[in-house]
């Protein structure tokens, strides 16, 4: 059977921009609370969270984790070598035991279809924590970001420079539904998915520019974004991808030419020195632990919304 989108975290664009906003503010909400110490607000008592990584990982499974924890509950880690999705066992099947033993499931897995297929058979909310396609709570996460160093969404230009992979689908989901001036710079064959760039124009509300020009991209940007040049998955092809990529570096200079208040943002792990330089990563206009740390927000917000607290 088809899932209900809504029940699960799984594209942006599930969600209307008021739900989004609604995710924000409580993100924000309970920020705070978390952050003063106070740790008495645990809506997540008696409640059970199963994490499934078919992939590495620090941020998503430390911040879900101790999310989860610090709210009240207890998450269970599920790495590669203890499930072996797919292969061991079908993913109806581990969707189906799980959904007796938890309350919610996280997964971070390969093919897109996969999260879908767990979703389909689960009967508890199922989030996204990166598939192949897209990255959704990384960019709830870095809206976040945005909106606590700008003091609006609304409006913010924001440059993504790099390969057109899951960072880049999301990106264009959020710009589906909420008003923003998104730029994807990338070299040639290797830009976004085209339907998924259809899709955030035919949204309406935001601006969408393919570009190959970084110097040309990054004008009046707010914000450049920078990712990996080879994703997990295609890490064999990161000495390849590594010539053809190297005029999209994000160094001092394309900062500089951006203007003096863009900011840098990058969901990391970053590799300094390819798409991305050290001195920009330790720049005073990089955001990018701040980015970090509201992962674990943003996540808060979405698990209190599936699970209806
Ligand atoms: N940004 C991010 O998802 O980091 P991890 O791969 O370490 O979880
Ligand atoms: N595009 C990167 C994101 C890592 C958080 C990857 O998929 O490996």
């Amino acid at each position: 059977a088809a899932h209900n989108p809504k029940e699960h975290f799984i594209h942006l664009d599930d969600f209307t921009k008021e739900e989004l906003w609604e995710m924000l503010n409580r993100a924000q909400e309970v920020k705070k609370a978390i952050v003063s110490g106070d740790r008495s607000f645990t809506p997540f008592k008696g409640k059970t969270m199963a994490m499934i990584f078919s992939k590495p990982s620090l941020r998503t499974r430390v911040s879900f984790e101790t999310g989860f924890h610090l709210l009240g509950g207890h998450a269970i880690y599920l790495g590669p070598d203890t499930i072996d999705l797919g292969k061991r066992e079908a993913i109806k099947d581990i969707s189906r035991v799980l959904s007796r033993y938890n309350d919610i499931i996280m997964a971070r897995v390969f093919s897109h279809d996969h999260i879908i297929e767990l979703a389909d058979y689960a009967s508890v909310p199922v989030i996204n924590g990166l598939t192949d396609y897209n990255h959704p709570v990384q960019i709830l996460a870095d809206a976040l970001t945005i909106l606590e160093c700008s003091g609006k969404l609304e409006g913010i230009k924001v440059v993504y420079v790099g390969d057109g992979n899951n960072i880049v689908h999301s990106w264009l989901r959020l710009a589906a539904v909420m008003p923003i001036d998104f730029v994807c710079c990338c070299p040639e064959g290797f830009e976004p998915d085209s339907a998924t760039v259809e899709r955030a124009r035919e949204g309406g509300v935001s601006s969408i520019t393919i570009s190959h020009d970084p110097y040309e991209a990054v004008k009046g940007a707010d914000y450049i974004y920078g990712d990996v040049w080879a994703s997990m998955g295609q890490k064999e092809e990161a000495e390849a991808r590594e010539k053809l990529f190297m005029p999209l570096q994000i160094n001092s200079a394309l900062m500089e030419h951006a203007g003096p208040d863009c900011r840098f943002l990058h969901c990391l792990p970053a590799e300094r020195g390819r798409e991305c330089t050290d001195e920009v990563v330790e720049a005073p206009y990089s955001v990018v632990f701040q980015q970090a740390e509201n992962r674990m927000h943003a996540q808060n917000a979405v698990m209190l919304k599936l699970l209806g607290c």
